[in-house]
């Protein structure tokens, strides 16, 4: 499974570095590359941005197809714009959102996220 991610301060870069899997970051001004195996898109909450860019590289070529879900860092005193733009992107695209976490997340966080990503890439495995 790829992880494919977008960060401005550091944070999600930081998570995605723990977490120790295959990644590719997603580039504000060339949002245009395209993959072809089963990814997780892991984004910051900032607002409209976010969501403009990470819909450029989903909707870019045939990348929509190995789509599999989302994960977010935000800030809880947020309140309901926590995680906002994950939250629109899992409706958007019709993908579940499978974890959220403040800031760069905790050890436990990265524990969690690992099991949750592997019984993904299980299930999604064909016979
Ligand atoms: C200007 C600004 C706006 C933010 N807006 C939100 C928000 O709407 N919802 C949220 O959950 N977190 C929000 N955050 C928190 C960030 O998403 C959070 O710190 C995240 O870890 C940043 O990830 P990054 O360092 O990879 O960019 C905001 C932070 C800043 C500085």
């Amino acid at each position: 499974m790829l992880l494919v991610y977008m960060s401005i301060t550091g944070n999600v870069r930081d998570f995605v570095e723990r977490v120790d899997m295959k990644s590719y970051e997603i580039i504000p001004t060339n949002p245009f590359h395209e993959v072809f195996e089963d990814y997780i898109v892991v984004v910051p909450s900032y607002e409209n941005m976010i969501t403009e860019d990470v819909s450029d590289f989903i909707d870019y070529k045939g990348n929509i197809a190995y789509l599999q879900g989302f994960a977010s860092s935000g800030n809880l005193n947020f309140d309901d714009l926590y995680c906002v733009n994950a939250k629109e992107l899992s409706i958007k695209y019709n993908k579940p959102l499978i974890f959220t976490f403040e800031y760069a997340g905790t050890d436990k966080d990265i524990e969690y996220f690992k099991k949750e990503v592997n019984s993904i890439a299980v299930s999604t495995i064909t016979v």
